[in-house]
């Protein structure tokens, strides 16, 4: 076995964002790009240049164009780093819930994620790579902010010399002096999601005729649809649609919402329409939930989760507490009241949850972008959340429709919408914020019609476990019916600036709760685009997507 150190230059572009490092499938392919990066993940997290003796590592990845090229560059690289064994899903496929549940079950150091989510894949796609830490949650911006520095001095490489690994079967081999075991990527997961769901109320919801669709989107939750939905819980063969996991995601946008899952929603909304509908996205840690003709906002699910739980044999005995991002509704909040719990605000992002989690504060976590989760991984969880909504229709048996109309009637209905304008000159986005930030001095006390400004701010967090601040993280006008506006740039897109504007109201009468949620909110989109200047700054009529 030949050890090599490569000279290489640093690139100065290795910034892991909070979803670890993303980029075009062709930078990523550029010579030494991969291997400087995972260099630098390797000098981060191991003390003195080499793993400490019996380290193991979990990879695996979405199954995207460059995941089985890239698992085999990092196996020999993590050899020549001396690991001790590195734990790889079969296929080079691991969902990114079902890394972070195997980290967590078999203790190890860490793991190594291969995944750009719910974006584009493909030979033009994109690409990404994240460290995950022995929690199984994503590496902390200490750590991530450390592995950039690193990729910034990098001067060499290490990597063996060794013919690639066999990957499709599932079996163990060696690499130099490292163990490679090549893992059933579902049945860990699978496992874990038995221990928390009533699957036999749930095979025998199904046994009596209830009918469900699983949109995979050609992506990595296939495999664990098809084990989970058809094979354990005795769904219809073809419950699971667009199953196989393909490199370029069947030249789709793997993200589960109204637009991207339309072949969902066009099922779900036809004739012969199913009585449950859901879909996840790239990696496996978004969901979107709907019923028969009826959409379930994600701020709603998180909520109707909550008073729920206890349905659940993995959260009978209760929850210790929520939290949510700080632009999803307060649904939760009204009922973490009324469970007599916490629930607390974060900024978004799912990182934020993590210390909540360790700490034992929170068990159920969500955000308004399809991401919804707990405290049996350290990811949001797509699949988790589909099971969830299962085991209560299993229990309650009522549709999903009357599910959420009963849960507005006992808690009020927190009308909510998010519009996005995609692709904004960053100096028009930056404008905008400046602008409304300006207002923020007169607002309070302003009437709008029938709504009156009680606050503004700039959403800042004090993490209440390692009293960590984040500052400017989207800014806030609140009303005093408890209506919302925010503003907030995204973190994520990749052209341009996304401005996201989200919209609350609050409607506690049952007889009014049932209207259209953009009719209810036609007052708040008014006074949002009165306040910034919306149309007139960005020359849009309308949001590029409404959810
Ligand atoms: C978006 C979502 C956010 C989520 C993130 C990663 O970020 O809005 O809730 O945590 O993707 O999946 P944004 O583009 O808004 O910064
Ligand atoms: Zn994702």
């Amino acid at each position: 076995m030949n050890l090599r150190t490569v000279a290489t230059t640093p690139f100065n572009d290795q910034k892991p964002g909070t979803s670890g490092l993303r980029k075009k499938v062709a930078v990523f392919r550029t010579p030494n790009y991969l291997e400087n990066f995972v260099q630098a993940v390797f000098d981060t997290i191991f003390d003195d240049a080499t793993a400490p003796p019996g380290s193991t590592l979990v990879l695996g990845g979405d199954g995207r164009y460059y995941n089985r090229e890239a698992i085999q560059i990092i196996l020999r690289m993590a050899a020549a780093n001396g690991v001790a064994k590195v734990l790889v899903g079969q296929g080079g496929i691991l969902s990114t819930p079902a890394a972070s549940c195997v980290i967590r079950k078999y203790r190890t150091f860490g793991g190594i994620i291969l995944s750009a989510s719910h974006n584009p894949g493909g030979p033009d796609g994109d690409f990404g790579i994240k460290y995950n830490t022995a929690n199984g949650g994503p590496a902390p911006e200490k750590i991530t902010d450390a592995i950039f520095a690193c990729s910034r001095a990098l001067t060499s490489y290490r990597i063996v010399d060794a013919p690639d690994v066999a990957l499709d079967r599932v079996g163990s081999c060696t690499l130099g002096d490292m163990t490679v075991e090549v893992i059933d990527p579902v049945a860990d997961y699978a496992e874990l999601m038995e221990s928390l769901f009533d699957f036999a109320a749930i095979r025998a919801l199904i046994a009596g005729g209830f009918r469900l669709c699983f949109d995979a989107m050609h992506a990595v939750t296939g495999p664990y649809a098809m084990e989970i939905l058809e094979r354990r819980l005795g769904a219809l063969g073809g419950t699971v649609i667009n199953g196989a996991p393909l490199p370029d995601f069947g030249g789709g946008h793997p993200d589960p919402n109204l637009t991207y899952a339309d072949e969902l929603v066009a099922i779900m909304y036809g004739d012969s329409a199913p009585d449950f509908g859901a879909a996840s996205d790239g990696d496996g840690d978004r969901n979107m939930i709907l019923g028969r003709r009826f959409f379930v906002n994600p701020s709603d699910s998180l909520a109707v989760i909550a008073a729920n739980a206890t349905l659940a044999p993995g959260y009978a005995k209760g929850v210790a507490g929520i939290a949510r991002s700080m632009p999803t509704s307060a649904a939760a909040d009204r009922v973490a009241d009324k469970l007599g719990v916490l629930c607390y605000e974060t900024p978004t992002g799912w990182k934020f949850f993590g210390n909540l989690m360790d700490a034992g504060r929170v068990t159920l976590c969500g955000e308004e972008s399809f991401g919804t989760g707990s405290s049996h991984v350290r990811e949001k969880d797509g699949l988790w959340a589909v099971l969830f909504w299962l085991n209560i229709l299993a229990r309650r048996r009522l549709s999903v429709e009357e599910i959420v109309h009963r849960h507005w009637a006992e808690f009020g209905r927190n009308v909510y919408s998010r519009h996005d304008y995609e692709a904004l000159p960053s100096d028009v986005a930056a404008g905008l914020m400046a602008h409304v930030k300006e207002c923020f001095g007169e607002l309070p006390g302003q009437r709008f019609g029938n709504y009156r400004v009680k606050f503004c701010d700039d959403f800042s967090y004090t993490d209440p476990i390692d009293g960590s601040l984040s500052t400017g993280q989207g800014l806030r006008i609140g009303f005093e019916d408890g209506s919302r506006i925010v503003f907030r740039l995204s973190g994520t897109g990749t052209e341009g600036a996304t401005l996201r504007l989200y919209l609350e109201a609050f409607e506690a009468d049952p007889a009014r709760q049932k209207v259209d949620a953009q009719v209810a909110l036609a007052p708040l989109i008014a006074i949002a685009d009165d306040i910034s200047e919306l149309r007139q700054r960005s020359g849009r009529e309308r949001p590029t997507v409404i959810t």
